[in-house]
């Protein structure tokens, strides 16, 4: 029987060897060799690849133009994590750890001016400021930085989970100073659990996880002549923090906590002050998103 198997796993590396694409072909023969080895290891049986194929369905059922119910496989089955991972590693140069995008990112967040509060329409909370220099790995000042920041409101929901698409609550872009400094005031965030409604849901519950992601501030930096940075900061002391469903904590220099603190440019608010470091490159981070405009659809 395992020569039967043997031979079947060789005889489909040995039709796909003809792929004149060297990368395509790499891609596809290792993963053949692997899935083979898996349905082989676990010894799937039809009912249970049957039932594989019905989750697969039902994921690109769920898919539309602002769903991508793929990507969320992807990052609680710590593809996504794994494969930014892979991409930062490739570079010589130590910028700050990257985190997963996610799936409330827009590209249509306000321009405010330092200072600002991307807390526009959201009520409550703890109020905070961020604050921090935005330099290359060198410690150099990158003025003129971008950086957009994006997070739930106390309550744990993005506006596009409350409010209809033009309302536009708890994001803004801002521009570093000539000296790379950024400012914005926010209120702090609070954990949340993934969309409910999908098959992917359905597979977190039966493996009894919770689902949730720790409470977490977005940011996208971009800068002339750098490599686009997407990561996150973590709230210290979150109970999901060493269980995120998404495995974006990917290493503790992520973990923030609010404090009172002189030098911070506003005295009467808790700050966080993070400094983050861009890798020098073209701007393209080429990242495992969800901007799912982005995705080539065929
Ligand atoms: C988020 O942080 O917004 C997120 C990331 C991955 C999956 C779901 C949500
Ligand atoms: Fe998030």
């Amino acid at each position: 029987m395992n020569a039967n198997i043997d031979a079947l796993t060789r005889s489909v590396l040995e039709q796909m060897g003809r792929t004149p694409a060297p990368r395509l072909r790499q891609i596809m023969q290792s993963a053949v060799r692997h899935l083979h080895a898996f349905a082989e290891e676990v010894e799937l049986t039809p009912e249970e690849w049957l039932a594989g194929i019905a989750f697969f369905t039902a994921t690109g059922q769920m898919c539309s133009a602002d769903r991508q119910e793929f990507i969320l496989l992807s990052d609680t089955l710590g593809l996504s994590s794994l494969v930014n991972l892979l991409h930062d590693c490739g570079g010589l140069e130590q910028a700050t750890e990257s985190s997963v995008l996610g799936p409330f990112y827009r590209e249509t967040a306000p321009r405010l001016a330092a200072g600002d509060s991307i807390a526009r329409i959201a009520q409550g909370g703890t109020a905070v400021q961020y604050y921090g220099r935005v330099t290359d790995v060198q410690g150099r000042p990158l003025p003129g930085a971008q950086v957009q920041i994006w997070q739930t409101d106390a309550d744990g929901w993005y506006d596009i989970q409350l409010h209809d698409q033009e309302l536009v609550d708890m994001r803004g872009n801002f521009t570093c100073d000539e000296n790379g400094w950024y400012l914005a005031r926010s209120v702090l965030p609070k954990s949340y659990p993934l969309p409910a409604d999908g098959p992917v849901r359905r597979m977190l519950d039966a493996q009894e996880r919770h689902g949730y992601r720790p409470a977490h501030i977005h940011f996208l930096i971009s800068a002339e002549g750098h490599k686009e940075l997407v990561t996150a900061l973590y709230l210290e002391g979150d109970p999901y923090l060493e269980s995120d469903t998404v495995f974006g904590v990917t290493s503790a220099e992520l973990v923030v906590a609010p404090k009172q603190d002189e030098a911070a440019p506003i005295r009467e608010l808790p700050a966080i002050r993070y400094d983050f470091r861009l890798a020098r490159g073209s701007a393209e981070s080429g990242r495992v998103g969800a901007d799912v405009s982005k995705i080539n659809l065929g």
